[in-house]
């Protein structure tokens, strides 16, 4: 009876180590098999023993904090070292709105903007414009041209499109049934970039505003926004629309429709729609686009119910 009951433990503990394996492999599972068809034929005693080994069995099995994996430790939070990008830490908020109630106050705080443009040496520029050229209309204009940057004419005089471009933009603003009086003319850029900055006197010296310089100018800009508050603005050219439009696009692709302006350093009081067109200088150098700039001026004529006048 003794030896049965050894050879019994000897085959349940055989039985018991192949369970691994079957978890693994099918060989393991017909080990399983052969090991429960001779337990079957055994007697009661033992069924018994086999519920006796399976329980000694399921006691070596290690508790189950021991064999789960530690929980992740918490990341350690970021530490300030006051190095962090200035992006991060130094955007600003935009001014909050200021109302104007009469023609005067807006006058005057142009006058202000502009004396501060005066003195401005935030960029290079400064230090080689012969005048500044902070922009010049109706301090309540419903309508504002912006331009790119002052040219060799508008550095020479301090005001805005009146060289050869800013004769076919006056005859532009003609065309919609306004006077040059009515609206507000200004620029991105402030001062006159040159390509060659020794030599301001130099005719054919003009190039475009770039990335920095726009940088440091644009709060100028977006200030005589939202003093003058108008309801539309023309982006004349590419480098404008993109400025103000804040998009990458081409002018070809940002042309064409009305855009909502937002701006970086100051709320604006009401919302004011922005559509961009050609610069009158791309307009002189290709006068077949000059079809679809009148297009485009047509869709600001009819938003503000202008005519165009007889001839
Ligand atoms: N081009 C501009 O963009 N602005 C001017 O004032 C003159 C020419």
């Amino acid at each position: 009876m003794k030896d049965g009951v050894r050879e019994l433990a000897a085959q349940f503990k055989a039985f018991l180590q192949s369970r691994e394996e079957d978890e693994l492999t099918p060989v393991g599972s017909a080990r399983r098999e052969r090991a429960c068809t001779d337990a079957n034929a055994s007697e009661t005693k033992q069924d018994h023993l086999t519920i006796e080994f399976a329980r000694a069995a399921r006691k070596n099995i290690p508790p189950a904090e021991e064999t789960e994996k530690p929980m992740p430790q918490n990341p350690r939070p970021p530490q300030i070292t006051g190095n962090e990008p200035a992006e991060e830490t130094e955007k600003p908020m935009p001014q909050a709105p200021v109302s104007y109630t009469t023609v005067q106050e807006k006058q005057a705080a142009l006058d202000e903007i502009a004396a501060e443009i005066g003195a401005c040496q935030r960029c290079p520029l400064g230090q080689t414009r012969l005048h500044a050229v902070p922009g010049e209309g109706n301090p309540a204009a419903q309508l504002m041209f912006i331009g790119e940057g002052p040219g060799f004419d508008e550095d020479h005089s301090g005001r805005p499109f009146v060289g050869r471009a800013g004769q076919l933009l006056d005859k532009m603003i003609a065309a919609m049934g306004l006077k040059r009086e009515q609206v507000f003319i200004g620029n991105i850029a402030k001062c006159h970039p040159m390509v060659n900055p020794a030599n301001p006197e130099a005719r054919g010296n003009d190039r475009a505003p770039n990335a920095g310089e726009i940088a440091v100018c644009r709060k100028y800009i977006e200030r005589q926004i939202a003093v003058i508050s108008p309801k539309y603005i023309v982006a004349l050219g590419g480098v404008a629309a993109k400025a103000l439009i804040s998009d990458t696009k081409s002018l070809g692709a940002l042309r064409g429709k009305f855009h909502l302006l937002h701006l970086d350093t100051v709320q604006l009081q009401t919302p004011v729609k922005i559509l961009a067109t050609y610069h009158p200088a791309a307009l002189l150098r290709n006068p077949n686009w000059k079809k679809d700039a009148w297009a485009d001026l047509q869709m600001v004529m009819a938003e503000m119910g202008l005519k165009r006048p007889h001839a």
